[in-house]
């Protein structure tokens, strides 16, 4: 009698993981329906010119002078900066990141940053918006806070690393790592 007990608990325990051992398997694929739990997993590449799709608005009031990888303590920074589909800048423009960074650190390295990312992909159309913590030499994850359109109610988070930090554009690799809801996709 215990001892069936003991096993009817493992049995149980073990269907309870089942879903997590399921999802922990997914990912490099384009799309995924888990359990209710839809991801979608892409990269795209945010390219920005000095004076031409970003600007300093303010210039900071300490640490190290204005260069290609630091700017000022609290400097303010405005982007409107294409995204393509691979790091050739003549690739499709699939989305747009519209945006400000505020330099948060004393040695002018990394900043705060909130975006809205616009996106028109095959089958998915509408934004998300992102905030967090950027480095501006080092990768960096920021946490989705929410979508608009066919991205509504989507949580997940983006990785930006630099890809090309010479010359008048700079170049980010943007991986998407996005996730509905349950309760976003009952009706779809
Ligand atoms: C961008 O414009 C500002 C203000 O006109 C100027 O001081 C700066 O040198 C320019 N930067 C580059 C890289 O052209
Ligand atoms: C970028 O794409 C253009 C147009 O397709 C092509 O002519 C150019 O060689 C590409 N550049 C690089 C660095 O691959």
């Amino acid at each position: 009698m215990a001892l069936s007990l003991h096993n009817y608990v493992l049995a149980i325990l073990l269907l309870a993981l089942l879903p997590f051992l399921a999802t922990s398997n997914s990912h490099h694929h384009h799309h995924h329906h888990h359990h209710g739990l839809k991801s979608l997993h892409f990269s795209l590449f945010q390219h920005e010119t000095i004076n031409k799709t970003g600007y300093i608005i303010v210039t900071g009031v300490a640490g190290p002078p204005v260069s290609q990888t630091t700017v000022p303590f609290g400097t303010l920074f405005a982007f409107e900066d294409p995204m393509t589909v691979t790091a050739n800048i003549s690739s499709k423009t699939v989305g747009i990141a519209e945006g400000t960074s505020i330099a948060s650190s004393l040695d002018g390295l990394r900043s705060i940053s909130i975006a809205k990312i616009t996106l028109n992909l095959k089958g998915h159309k509408g934004s998300i918006s992102i905030v967090g913590g950027t480095h501006n030499t080092k990768p960096a994850d920021h946490p989705v806070v929410g979508g608009t359109g066919d991205f509504l109610f989507v949580q997940g988070y983006v990785t930006s690393s630099p890809v090309d930090l010479q010359g008048q554009t700079v170049v980010y690799k943007i991986e998407f790592h996005l996730y509905w809801p349950p309760y976003a996709t009952s009706t779809s």
